[in-house]
């Protein structure tokens, strides 16, 4: 820590400074906002930094080195500070963080950038950390505890780690241990959302939703440049097996489970197994080779065409978006997803149906496979909150793309799948479509933009933090025992109180 040049050290201990134990770090004198972290908190921190040794003035002087503030915006801080006539070069303006991280260490630690106050308000009042007066958990306040309120782009400077947690994650998934793999989860989304690659250990005091297990993985990394329990996950027989039969379109967890118990390990022994599978599990295994190879965002685009046009056949007026992974800005994906209304709600009722009929007699389909829309708001609303599953009718299928030309079906003389040479150079890939009220679309493109982790956070959230139930369908706020309505997905953030993210930030 380097004090602030022209600062006079106080020679004697004031008013201000504890009765009872020795400053131990005199260069270093702290001041406590009471704005917004409450005089009962402030009382608490201040008897806390004095048992440890620190300074602390009850009052803002010239004397102060660190001005310390909880759930402030830097300019709000700064503004203040201007308004009771002070200058703002005399003092480092840190967040609490900087103070947990320092009592923790037992000394005034570095200034680091997540220190810093941001003029944007990080802390909106919901970091799960506290400091609590049996002197537990002391953490940093700078990062967000929930991913809904952080912005995640496709950059990652963690990749290292993040692969590794989320290799973890999806081993713990395939184990039934969805818990588990949920908080690997989260602490992987907390490492894509640093702006800089962790280098130490001590970056990461005090971040949110990183437990004992990911920090032992992470320091294992740092250290030798792999952490060992990946490397023998990576090598055990199961997680492998698991793997490979989970990707199989319509192959869920308990079958895999199933077929590894019976031997089954791999693609080629489920060929010569004998089982019966189910239609999707026989178009799954068909095209397995297929769906695995990512999809590229220029077929993506080719099927988007395929899917305007045979909707705007249907059912004019109808607006089709991609939603999912391409709409938050990924260049290659899974599949393709598409969220289908009419501005005329009701109109929008069977649309799917006449799509896929259109779309077969195109021959564009490989497999499809419809549901219709279950969604009552009795059953659904607000008795059932946490469900992750919504109810629009949908259809998931897997297209015939033909790569390498036009795709202008009506016009077309040769079959899809085969070039003008009549040559195939067809590929299977998995596409979803879903249909969505036009009174519930805000809420059905912001449950289908993703990601996965940034919904269920979303959801957490509005549980936890608004008593609100939120779904794909509608937001029910269970305090004033009514819906909220929304237009647009701004206005969902807004009824959740969360700054607005946008789907390229939503890459958590
Ligand atoms: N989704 C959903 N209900 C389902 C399946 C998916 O609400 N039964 C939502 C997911 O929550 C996600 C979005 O649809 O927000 C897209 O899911 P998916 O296609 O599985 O993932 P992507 O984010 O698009 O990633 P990928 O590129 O791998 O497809
Ligand atoms: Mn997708
Ligand atoms: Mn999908």
């Amino acid at each position: 820590m380097v004090p602030l040049k022209r600062r006079k050290v106080p020679s004697s201990a004031s008013s201000d400074s504890s009765p009872d134990v020795a400053c131990k770090f005199p260069q270093v004198v702290l001041f406590l906002l009471e704005r917004k972290m409450g005089s009962s908190r402030r009382t608490f921190l201040t008897d806390l930094c004095r048992k440890k040794g620190f300074r602390v003035n009850e009052t803002f002087s010239e004397s102060v080195t660190h001005v310390i503030s909880e759930k402030n915006k830097g300019d709000d801080v700064r503004r203040w500070l201007r308004s009771q006539g002070h200058d703002l070069t005399i003092a480092h303006l840190v967040d609490i963080g900087w103070l947990t991280d320092s009592l923790r260490a037992g000394h005034p630690v570095d200034i680091l950038e997540g220190h810093k106050l941001h003029t944007t308000d990080y802390t909106q009042s919901t970091h799960k950390e506290q400091l609590t007066s049996s002197g537990g958990e002391v953490t940093t306040r700078s990062i967000p505890a929930y991913a809904c309120q952080r912005r995640t782009t496709l950059s990652n400077r963690n990749t290292i780690f993040t692969d590794a947690l989320l290799l973890l994650a999806e081993n713990a998934e395939l184990s039934g241990d969805d818990g588990r793999g949920l908080a690997f989860r989260r602490g992987a989304a907390v490492l894509k959302a640093l702006p800089e690659a962790v280098t130490d250990m001590r970056r990461l005091r005090g971040c949110p939703c990183l437990g004992e297990h990911s920090l032992r993985v992470i320091q294992d990394i740092l250290e030798t440049g792999v952490s060992r329990e990946v490397e023998s996950t990576k090598q055990s027989e199961r997680y492998q097996a698991m793997k490979v039969l989970t990707g199989i379109f319509g192959v869920g967890l308990k079958t895999a489970d199933q077929w590894f118990r019976d031997g089954i390990q791999n693609i080629h022994q489920l060929r010569h197994s004998g089982r019966t599978l189910n239609r999707a599990q026989q178009a799954g295994l068909a095209h397995y080779d297929d769906l695995m190879q990512p999809i590229t965002k220029a077929e993506a685009d080719v099927i988007a065409n395929i899917v305007e046009e045979a909707v705007q056949a249907e059912l004019p007026g109808s607006q089709v978006t991609l939603v999912g992974g391409f709409r938050r800005g990924n260049p290659s994906g899974h599949d393709v997803d598409f969220l289908i209304t009419h501005p005329q709600e009701g109109r929008e009722e069977g649309v799917i149906a006449k799509v896929v009929s259109r779309l077969e007699a195109q021959d564009f389909l490989l497999y499809q496979k419809t549901t219709r829309n279950s969604y009552m708001k009795s059953n659904d609303g607000p008795a059932r909150p946490a469900s992750s599953m919504d109810h629009f009718e949908r259809c998931l299928c897997i297209f015939r793309l033909t790569t390498g030309e036009q795709h202008e079906p009506k016009a077309c003389t040769q079959a899809p799948g085969e070039d003008s040479e009549g040559r195939a150079s067809k590929r299977a890939v998995r596409v979803d479509l879903v249909v969505s009220p036009f009174s519930q679309v805000a809420f059905a493109l912001l449950g289908w933009t993703g990601s996965k982790l940034f919904e269920r956070e979303l959801r957490r959230w509005a549980t936890r933090e608004k008593n609100m139930s939120l779904s794909s369908h509608a937001l029910y706020d269970n305090k004033q025992g009514r819906y909220l309505k929304a237009a647009t997905e701004e206005e969902i953030f807004a009824h959740l109180s969360l700054d607005y993210i946008p789907p390229s930030d939503r890459n958590t």
